[in-house]
């Protein structure tokens, strides 16, 4: 298995620069064989979450692929079912797993208006080895502001949507990331071929892809590596995959970078940014409710 390239990240670990996430993988036993196969085809880099309720079945393949544990990088996330303490415990037992490589705050919401005192929270999980790095997700520059003012750790990365039909939205918090150390990752950067199609970006995507005899999918993933920022993306088939990881090695010239930017910003305002911080926020508050009336989850 050849080893994905790496990031370091301002607290001196290294993250491979592209991650295979579990949440489009649903849930059950199909997870397990999802992460299996992404685990066969090279991918080292796990990204989970609370909110997907698959931890443990990402945990069994995690297990049965025989990697010793400095050989694969697990993220999880704080979603908000439960106070931060017991989450990240039930996270570690759901993994099977005495630590996680990356700890990150699903959305801003979740620290109901007080990110700094979540942020005391992630910081105590880091120092007490639960998590070698810390970060965030969703978080807009304001947040970000709140969160350094009173941080001792600076968040190693801002997990965001981020492809070119939302750089212009995202330009500002990546670029602040980028002044503070923060690592952009990107999730969903797939979405101007698979929920946008017929968009300003197909012909140059496809122009560029020809060129470089590859698939337009990998574009975008090479557009998101030259950005400097991480993947996060997900497919149930193995050639799909293996393409990914060859997309790493795709060398996109600055001119292929600038129609693409340009192409994304004729798009105009994406209203996609929002979603999964409303759901988490909706979830979350579903939780709270159940909570405040004895509700034992
Ligand atoms: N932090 C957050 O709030 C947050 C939010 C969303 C996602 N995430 C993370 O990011 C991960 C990936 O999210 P995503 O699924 O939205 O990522 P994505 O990388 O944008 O999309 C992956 C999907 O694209 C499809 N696909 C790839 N190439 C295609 C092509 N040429 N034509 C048609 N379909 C194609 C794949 O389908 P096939 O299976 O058919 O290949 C797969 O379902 C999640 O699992 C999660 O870990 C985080």
């Amino acid at each position: 298995m050849k080893s994905q390239d790496k990031i370091r990240l301002n607290d001196g670990t290294h993250i491979p620069i592209i991650a295979f996430g579990t949440w489009t993988a649903g849930g059950g036993s199909i997870v397990t064989e999802r992460v299996d196969q992404a685990l066969d085809v090279g991918f080292n880099h796990i990204d989970t979450a609370q909110l997907y309720r698959n931890e443990e079945e990402t945990g069994v393949a995690i297990r049965e692929s025989g990697l010793s544990r400095d050989e694969i990088y697990v993220t999880t996330k704080y979603s908000g079912f439960k106070d931060i303490e017991t989450s990240i415990q039930d996270s570690l037992k759901n993994l099977g797993l005495s630590y996680v490589d990356l700890y990150l705050i699903h959305s801003p919401r979740l620290a109901q208006g007080d990110i700094p005192a979540l942020w005391k929270k992630m910081e105590k999980i880091k120092a007490d080895g639960l998590a070698k790095s810390i970060g965030v997700s969703n978080f807009q520059v304001d947040d970000l502001k709140i969160l350094l003012k009173h941080a001792k750790v600076v968040p190693a990365v801002n997990q965001i949507q981020f492809h070119p039909y939302v750089y212009q939205q995202q330009r500002a918090v990546h670029a602040f990331g980028n002044e503070q150390g923060i690592i952009t990752e990107a999730y969903s950067a797939l979405i101007p071929i698979t929920r946008r199609p017929g968009g300003p970006l197909d012909a140059p995507l496809n122009k560029i892809a020809e060129r470089l005899n590859a698939t337009p999918d990998q574009v975008l993933l090479a557009w998101v590596k030259a950005k400097g920022a991480v993947t996060v993306t997900y497919s149930s088939k193995k050639d799909r995959l293996e393409g990914y990881l060859k997309a790493m090695e795709l060398e996109l010239t600055s001119e292929d970078i600038n129609e693409l930017d340009s192409a994304g910003a004729k798009k105009g305002t994406l209203a996609v940014l929002k979603r999964p911080v409303l759901l988490i926020s909706l979830i979350s508050l579903t939780y709270s409710a159940l909570r405040v009336f004895g509700v034992r989850m």
